[in-house]
């Protein structure tokens, strides 16, 4: 697929000395390039970047800019000029509620984040080491070798347990894991579909899918509510993330409201399941494409543990399985699409932004693009090693984004993702089976369509 066309840059405008993007070509009459959007995502904001540094687009009636370079990408997340706003966070507020963390913004944004922040510093994530070690192990156990193992279930599972535990402190029931699994797949499915096709009033059409996407959203805050009203009616306030969520007070003083609440614990639990789900989900296929590198982790492993159970404590002296995981993360970030939107007349690399216009940027194009990457489609882990990490070019590997809605969670993220990578790759190598299909599903994150795999005994 290709953005065919690209209008020539118009010339720069006398007064203020910034030039107009050029406007990609290729686009529709009402929709604009949401179809292309939708039918080829990555391929068509891979190509952006020969188009231009910033390049223009039409999503239905809206004009949207999309920055193409590293260094604007993170120019951009690093500029107050541009606040979360647009039309993914339209979606995402409609949808999951509006005062939760991800979508505020100013005070209330600097509030809440002074809230969660401490749940997710790097000295609180050992705390968590323990759980963290048994889920990793538990996955691995639970599964009977030459079995076939559904890795979007079992990867789903493992994420909402570590997110549910560590940092809810809830008794997280496989049952729960599975609803919210459910949920979350036709939900987000849903919500990128309203977000590149806007088509408004035909959502609300009592259509099957429509319906599917509704129960969903039902169930999912159903089972936020269910958590809030368990910890409530234990009594209990363990220093956790949900205690400190119950306690916070808003800028007068005053407790914030039961809205509030509700809506900063699907902030935490939505993004904190689909992301992590989506990376195990990519970390199995790697194991299952590259078992040469699958070897190298085990080897690593083996040799940093002596043959014990790898351990939390481990984690730090597992480079390559860590690079393991940075390279899975680069080629299929989970986060592959985020936006922005300007709140005053600004620039991005010397291109006039106008005053409420949408940005659209890809983390997929920009970590995937060959001026930064040599070698870019190749798996290869050891370009995180030191004497090679130095060739990547700044802000051309943000799987969390930089700046100030950076995701809280890195360090907590990294920790069991290098974890659980160690402990699958100890104990197995992995085949994909028949009816696997590990291609790139795109929604609102990024994960294999089906990706079915036996695990065998080492
Ligand atoms: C924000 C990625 C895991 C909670 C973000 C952002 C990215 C990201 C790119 C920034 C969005 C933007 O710039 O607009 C990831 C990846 C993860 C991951 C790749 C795992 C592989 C988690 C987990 C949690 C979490 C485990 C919680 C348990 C959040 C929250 C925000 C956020 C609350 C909003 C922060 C704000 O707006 O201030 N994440 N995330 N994330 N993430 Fe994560």
């Amino acid at each position: 697929m290709t953005v065919e066309s690209v209008r020539p840059e118009a010339p720069v405008t006398p007064e203020s000395g910034l030039r107009e993007a050029p406007l990609a070509g290729g686009g529709v009459p009402l929709l604009g390039h949401g179809l292309k959007l939708l039918r080829d995502p990555l391929a068509f904001m891979s190509q952006l970047r020969d188009h231009g540094d910033v390049v223009r687009l039409k999503l239905g009636p809206k004009e949207v800019y999309a920055p193409t370079t590293p260094d604007l990408t993170g120019a951009l997340a690093l500029n107050p000029d541009f606040v979360i706003a647009g039309p993914l966070w339209e979606s995402l507020e409609a949808l999951l509620g509006k005062e939760g963390v991800a979508t505020a913004n100013g005070p209330r944004h600097r509030r809440q984040r002074r809230t969660i922040q401490p749940a997710f510093r790097l000295d609180a994530i050992p705390g968590y080491g323990p759980i963290m070690e048994e889920e990793a192990h538990a996955l691995t156990e639970r599964w009977q070798p030459g079995e076939t193992i559904d890795c979007t279930t079992e990867s789903f599972r493992v994420a909402v347990r570590i997110a549910a535990r560590c940092l809810l402190r809830g008794d997280f029931m496989d049952e729960r894991a599975e609803r919210l699994c459910v949920a979350l797949a036709t939900v987000f499915r849903g919500m990128y579909r309203r977000m590149v096709v806007p088509l408004g009033p035909l959502y609300n059409l009592p259509l099957p899918p429509n319906r599917k996407f509704n129960a969903a959203l039902a169930d999912l805050h159903l089972l936020v509510d269910e958590i809030i009203a368990e910890r409530r009616a234990s009594g209990q306030k363990p220093d956790d993330l949900l205690t400190a969520l119950l306690e916070a007070k808003d800028d007068n003083g005053d407790p914030i409201g039961e809205q509030e609440i509700h809506d900063q614990v699907v902030a935490i639990v939505t993004p904190g399941s689909e992301t992590v789900a989506s990376t195990i989900m990519w970390l199995l296929q790697v194991l299952a494409e590259h078992p040469e590198h699958a070897d190298r982790v085990r080897d690593e492993v083996e040799s940093v543990t002596g043959g014990r159970p790898v351990a939390f404590d481990d984690v730090r002296s597992l480079r390559h399985t860590n690079n393991v995981v940075v390279e899975a993360m680069r080629l299929r970030p989970a986060v592959w699409i985020l936006t922005r939107r300007a709140v005053t007349d600004t620039e991005l690399g010397g291109y006039r932004i106008p005053a409420g216009a949408d940005i659209v940027y890809s983390p997929y194009a920009v970590q995937r693009d060959p001026k930064s990457y040599k070698g870019s489609l190749d798996f290869d882990p050891d370009r995180w090693l030191p004497e090679r990490v130095k060739e990547v070019p700044k802000y051309a590997m943000s799987p969390f984004s930089v700046g100030n809605r950076k995701c809280p969670s890195d360090h907590f993220s990294m920790a069991q993702l290098t974890l659980i990578t160690a402990a699958l790759a100890t104990k197995y190598r992995f085949e994909q089976v028949a009816g696997s299909n590990d291609g790139t599903r795109v929604g609102i994150t990024l994960r294999p369509h089906k990706l079915l795999l036996r695990p065998v005994l080492r």
